[in-house]
């Protein structure tokens, strides 16, 4: 029986979080972990049970079954709510005959992001997630920029974080302080301004990836789990480290020398937490083979 799998990659934000919300610059990167979903045309309502996956079959005007399969941990900060909803939107695209293009996918993605995180979202995850590779974002704008290969690895707090919570809790702070907040939300965008002169060097990007890292928890979005990893991999000679996506729990990176990437991941791992090496994935949205 025919049936439509495509897939769509995780993100991680390499500078700038919190901070394009403001419309200050950032960048982020699609990562090799993919979620996959298969989508067939069904009288049947679907039972996914996700408020993202019954907007893309709402959006579409159609009704199917769906079967997901996830690499990416959720609500850790790694996108897989964007990648849900990039893959499903082009399943059914496929198994349809809708004829929309790539464009139109991330942008119906995002308005289902936005409308799921009552407002609160950028396209950052949705575009990444739909076109792969490496993307600058500024306001509304997003440009894709070469792409590079950095050794990164990823560390899972396995705390579980809410995107529109920590959003809100910067907009608190800002309204309460803002002669210290905006400063520091001009500081990370400066952080990102200086990374694009840096993209082939891993050890200033380290650099201005631990300052980044120090503003936002001036913003308040740190979690002491977050604190303990990035410190490790610090120790274990990562270049740098720093929290990924909103914070208040989900995921770290750090960027480190090829040959330490193991020992880095083993010293995240030694703080009750998980961690994988990844790299860049160019690809973004793709169809998969019927298996
Ligand atoms: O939780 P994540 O990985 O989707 O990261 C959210 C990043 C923010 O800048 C805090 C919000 C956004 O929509 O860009």
């Amino acid at each position: 029986m025919k049936v439509a799998t495509w897939s769509a990659p995780g993100k991680v934000f390499l500078f700038g979080e919190h901070a394009v919300v403001y419309g200050k610059p950032g960048i982020a990167m699609a990562i090799k972990p993919r979620v996959f979903v298969t989508v067939r045309k069904s009288r049947m309502a679907h039972h996914a049970k996700s408020p993202y996956i019954d907007s893309c079959f709402d959006e579409m005007g159609v009704r199917g079954s769906v079967y997901v399969n996830s690499q990416l941990p959720s609500s850790s900060g790694l996108g897989s709510s964007a990648a849900v909803s990039v893959a499903t939107l082009s399943a059914i695209n496929d198994e349809f005959g809708k004829k929309y293009r790539p464009e139109e996918i991330a942008d119906m993605a995002f308005a289902i992001e936005k409308k799921v995180q009552k407002g609160r979202a950028s396209p950052t995850d949705t575009t990444v997630s739909t076109f792969g590779g490496l993307v600058f974002i500024t306001g509304t704008s997003r440009r894709r920029l070469p792409p590079h290969h950095f050794n990164l690895v990823v560390g899972n707090s396995l705390v579980q974080h809410n995107t529109a919570k920590m959003v809100e809790l910067v907009a608190e702070m800002k309204k309460t302080n803002p002669r210290i907040c905006e400063p520091v939300l001009d500081a990370i965008g400066e952080v990102t301004l200086a990374a694009m002169h840096h993209m082939t060097d891993a050890q200033k990007l380290g650099d201005l990836m631990n300052m980044n890292h120090a503003l936002l928890d001036v913003l308040g979005v740190g979690h002491p789990q977050i604190s303990r990893l990035v410190l490790a991999a610090r120790a274990a000679g990562a270049y740098g480290a720093k929290l990924t996506g909103a914070g208040g729990g989900g995921c770290m990176i750090a960027i480190c020398p090829k040959h330490l990437k193991s020992r880095v991941a083993g010293a995240i791992e030694s703080c009750e937490a998980r961690a994988f090496s990844t790299s860049i994935d160019t690809e973004g949205v793709r169809k998969e083979k019927d298996a």
